[in-house]
This record gives structure tokens, C-alpha cells and sequence, in this order.
């Protein structure tokens, strides 16, 4: 069944948890959508699991258009949403429309996300009077990695729990359709999410939430260097990877591949004709 924003809606009101990951190409997305995946994230953090980046700062709009038009073709009932780049949308009300719905029309997708509260209402109110969906981000803003100095949990003190459960307030009145919160206490994000008419999903932020995401690269193993504290590894395809690598490698040196299953034929009098040419 084709998930929308009224599935999503429903599923919050029956306590049935949403589900979202991350997919930046044709083939994981069709994978994920055929495991039954509610929604498929195109994530700016494309910049460092697709494009080998320290931050999402980088990524431009050409590069979320590309990756979302791949996601999109694989995408057959997953809801796909597309998150609008760094300074696509913070400039002003014009190139966040505009650039929202280049998402929509160009990429596929079927609605955008972006980051911040307060400070990007009017931006959600203009992009969802488009009939564009929005999803907002609070919480851990990757976005604003300078300004937070570093990836660091947020709202632990209550004046920064009661901002960011005020911006939940406020991107709702703007009109957002659901709330991405990522690294913030589990019982800061559960009185958001009983707050909130909205569906949360959480990255980092308990099981309070009415959903979660999960970037694909931490939840298969596939991440290097530093993995987040909430990134579980559900399976280990990283190892699976490795080992056909290695055997890849090992099997063509010793001449073990390609082997006769693997090979095509021809008639012998064919190639002793052509040896006596
Ligand atoms: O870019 C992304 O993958 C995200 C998730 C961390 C929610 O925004």
C-alpha cells in the first residue's frame, strides 16, 4: 500500500510506529520498499556517506536532485522525502519555494524536509501553501554543526528543552506535516511527541517517539570512523562486503574465477576456422 502523509497521520493517532531510513540510490531504495519501509529518507547526509564529506554543508541542490531521482524510481509505496541542502532555503521565502519544489518536480520526491524552528516558519508556511509536505528537524541540526560546535546532544538544559519544544509548537502551527528530532533526551522527545498532533520521528531521541530514522550506512555497518552512540547495527553488511571483496580478489589471482558456469561457448570449428585465417 502506497504510504502519504495521511498514513503517517494515521499511524500516529493508532500508536503504530512509523519507519524511516535513509537510501540515496535506485537499488537500496527498491530494497528497502519491498521490506516494507514507511518512508525513505534522501538525506543531505548523502555529503558524508555518499560523497565522503565531514559535514552536509557541502551538498548542493544539484546533488540532492540526482540522488532523489534515483530514490524515487526504486521507491514504489515508500512515502519519499527529499531534505532541502544547506542555504537552499535559509536565504529567503522565494528559494526555498522554488527550491522545495525542484525537489518535488525534478527529484520525485513527495515532500521536502528542513531544518530549525521559529526561524524557518515562514519558509514552512510558503512551501506547504505550494502543496508541498514538509517535514521539519530540531534537535541535533547537522546544518548548524559550526554554530553548535561540533555534533554534540542537544536541549539537556531547560532553557534549550523549552526552545526546541517551542519550535515543535511553532513548525506545527507552520503547517510542517511531521517533525524529525535528533539527539535530544528520550523524555525531552516523548512530551514533544505528546505534545505535538504530529507525527515525531526520532534519530537518537528514545522510544517516545512516534517513529524513527536511522542513517543507512550505521545501521548496516558501513560506517567508518565514528559511529553515533543511537546508531544500532542491525545487521553487518560492512563484513559481508568485506569478505566478498577479499574473495573477489583472491579467486580472479588464482584463476578460480570465471570459472565454466560463468563463461559463454562457441562452436570449436569457429575458432580453429579463425586460427588458420
Ligand atoms: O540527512 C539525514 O540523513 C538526516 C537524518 C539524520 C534524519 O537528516
Amino acid at each position: 500500500m502506497k504510504n502519504t502523509v495521511a498514513t503517517m497521520l494515521k499511524q500516529k493517532q493508532s500508536g503504530e510506529k512509523i519507519t524511516m531510513l535513509t537510501a540515496y540510490d535506485y537499488t537500496t531504495a527498491r530494497i528497502e520498499d519491498e521490506c516494507g519501509v514507511n518512508s525513505i529518507l534522501v538525506g543531505d547526509s548523502l555529503g558524508m556517506t555518499m560523497l565522503g564529506y565531514d559535514t552536509t554543508l557541502p551538498v548542493t541542490m544539484e546533488d540532492m536532485i540526482h540522488h532523489t531521482k534515483a530514490v524515487s524510481r526504486g521507491a514504489e509505496n515508500a512515502f519519499v522525502v527529499a531534505d532541502m541542502p544547506f542555504m537552499s532555503y535559509q536565504t529567503n521565502v522565494y528559494d526555498a519555494v522554488v527550491n522545495a519544489g525542484r525537489l518535488i518536480k525534478e527529484g520525485g520526491a513527495s515532500a521536502v524536509k528542513l531544518e530549525g524552528g521559529a526561524e524557518v516558519c515562514e519558509q514552512i508556511r510558503a512551501i506547504v501553501d505550494s502543496s508541498i509536505p514538509v517535514v521539519a528537524h530540531l534537535g541535533l541540526t547537522p546544518q548548524s554543526v559550526n554554530a553548535f560546535g561540533g555534533f554534540r546532544v542537544q536541549g539537556k538544559t531547560y532553557d534549550r528543552a523549552k526552545q526546541i519544544l517551542e519550535d515543535a509548537m511553532k513548525i506545527q502551527e507552520a503547517g510542517a506535516f511531521a517533525v524529525v528530532l535528533e539527539c535530544i533526551p528520550a523524555k525531552l522527545a516523548a512530551v514533544i511527541s505528546r505534545k505535538l498532533l504530529i507525527p515525531t520521528i526520532g534519530i537518537g531521541a528514545g522510544k517516545g517517539c512516534d517513529g524513527q530514522v536511522l542513517v543507512l550506512q550505521d545501521m548496516l555497518g558501513l560506517t567508518t570512523g565514528h559511529t553515533p552512540k543511537f546508531a544500532k547495527v542491525f545487521s553487518d553488511a560492512g563484513e559481508t562486503f568485506r569478505k566478498g571483496f577479499k574473495a573477489y580478489i583472491e579467486e580472479v589471482q588464482n584463476g578460480n574465477f570465471p570459472s565454466e558456469e560463468h563463461t559463454f561457448t562457441i562452436d570449436d570449428s569457429i575458432i580453429e576456422k579463425l586460427q588458420e585465417e
